[in-house]
């Protein structure tokens, strides 16, 4: 009867991470999303922990499980809290090198009963080797995001290395698993040898690619639960496996088709230390700098007016005072939006996110391809921190880096007004024609206090 209830447990939570899977999608239902897929996860572990062999349940075990989840839940509930929008991607390499951690201990523990049994040694070895290289990779991208490690380390010729070392530990695993698993070396041959791929797999890679490596990491560790789920016969942890590695996996090619970039590239290099393609741009001229108050007058004086968020705008935690400006401005009788930018900022969806938390509502954030044909009618652009997204040479010039990239066509508003505090490039490290355009004013500054001048001035008009 427990195995029956424990089939339907199972059911239920698999059906609940599709839908909260599906309502992530959007801005407004990705909260509930979110705690639907969590209720799942919930529903999974505790019928497992209570049905699936209810007679092997002792007070010691129960005491082990229940202290483990403890802990795991105090450290994950602190550091969630704590976290800034800025320190999401490193957040997410933590959480995501910890499955993949567990996969590789699953394997570990269940190598030793499954000696002789070819198809089981073969399931181990596969979760043991994507979740190794899940693990240490996603380590090196959180040591590289929080600064521990500064440098992309490329020895000559990294990626034939790479290879060979990939390719031989495939062999040696495959040569394990015909041998019928019956020795334990090997077994941490290969789980050492994962790890070092992992490191090698992610040491070269420029820190500011590592978002998309991150989620290519991310869908590893789906995999590997996925053949934890095999191993065990067990539907959910199959099914949460598949989602998550193929979530992970369709956002790795989203980001890079957004950044106009093989994953190829992001790969095996091409972009600068500081994440751009070292290499200049064409972009001349001389630029038009403004003041809060021509600024806010401008826009105080405007039928409409949008505001483009980038990087920048998260780097000064600007997202309070912008939508402060917001009303400021819609409360002047002016219509305000924001054009969100698929890659804006640094992880999928960080304006969103970034937005959402300073309670912006969601029908004030047009997506790209909605909102292009607008700025001909607008006539006043606020770009907050943002550079390669709003970088014509991504249309005009053949020779960018960034050719190819979508990006927000917004030299076609009126007038545009850019913030920032220096002529310094963005992520794609090359120069923007936009701040040299005669309808573009430079408002040099820190976003966080350029905005409150501006919503002081406009809120005094
Ligand atoms: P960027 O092109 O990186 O430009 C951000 C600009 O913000 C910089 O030029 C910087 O100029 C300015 N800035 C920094 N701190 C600021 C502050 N405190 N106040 C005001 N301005 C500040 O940003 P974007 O336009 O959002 O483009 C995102 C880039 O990241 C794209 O190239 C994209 O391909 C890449 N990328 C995105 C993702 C995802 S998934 N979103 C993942 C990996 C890479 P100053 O230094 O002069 O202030």
């Amino acid at each position: 009867m427990g195995e029956y209830y424990l089939v339907i447990a199972y059911l239920i939570a698999s059906v609940l991470f599709i839908i909260g899977l599906k309502m992530l999608s959007n801005p407004a239902s990705a909260r509930a999303g979110n705690l639907w897929a969590a209720f799942g996860m919930g529903l999974a572990i505790f019928s497992t922990i209570f049905l699936y062999n209810p007679d092997a349940i002792t007070t010691y075990k129960l005491s082990l499980i229940f202290v483990a989840i403890l802990i795991g839940t105090i450290i994950g509930f602190v550091v969630a809290k704590k976290v800034k929008m800025t320190q999401m991607p490193e957040m997410v390499s933590l959480f995501n090198g910890m499955g993949g951690a567990c996969a590789a201990l699953i394997s570990l523990i269940e190598y030793p009963h499954s000696a002789g049994q070819t198809s089981t040694i073969a399931i181990i070895m596969a979760g043991l080797i994507i979740g190794s290289i899940s693990f240490s990779g996603s380590m090196v991208a959180f040591a590289k995001l929080n600064g521990t490690l500064k440098k992309s380390i490329r020895v000559p010729a990294y990626n034939i290395i790479n290879n060979v070392l990939l390719l031989a530990i495939a062999a040696y695993a495959v040569y394990t698993t015909m041998q019928g698993g019956y020795e334990l070396v090997p077994l941490y041959i290969i789980f050492a040898a994962a790890l070092a791929y992992g490191i090698l797999f992610v040491v070269p890679i420029g820190g500011a690619d590592m978002p998309v490596v991150i989620s290519l990491l991310n869908s590893f560790t789906g995999l590997a639960a996925a053949f934890g789920g095999f191993l065990y016969g067990n539907q959910v942890m199959l099914t949460g496996g598949i989602l998550v590695g193929s979530a992970g996996t369709i956002l790795t090619l989203v980001m890079c088709q957004a950044m106009n970039r093989p994953l190829t590239n992001v790969i095996f290099g091409g972009f600068s230390e500081n994440g751009g393609p070292a290499g200049d741009s064409d972009a001349q001229g001389s630029i038009k700098d403004t003041t809060i108050t021509d600024a806010a007058v401008l826009m105080n004086y405007s039928k409409k007016v949008i505001i483009v968020p980038g990087y920048g705008l998260a780097v000064a935690q600007a997202q309070h005072v912008v939508h402060e400006l917001e009303e400021a401005l819609i409360k002047k009788g002016v219509e305000v939006k924001y054009a969100i930018h698929p890659v804006a900022g640094r992880m999928p969806g960080h304006m969103n996110v970034l937005l959402a938390e300073s309670n912006v509502e969601y029908d004030k954030l047009a997506e790209m391809e909605d909102v292009n044909p607008e700025f001909t009618t607008t006539d006043v652009v606020l770009v907050v921190g943002a550079n390669d997204v709003v970088n014509p040479a991504a249309k005009t010039d053949p020779a960018s880096p960034i050719y190819g990239m979508p990006i927000l066509d917004v030299v076609d508003a009126s007038h545009v007004i850019v913030n920032k505090r220096s002529m310094n490039v963005g992520y794609a490290g090359i120069d923007n024609a936009l701040f040299y355009n005669p309808n573009t004013s430079m408002l040099f500054g820190d976003a966080k206090k350029v905005l409150s001048e501006l919503v002081s001035e406009v809120n005094s008009m």
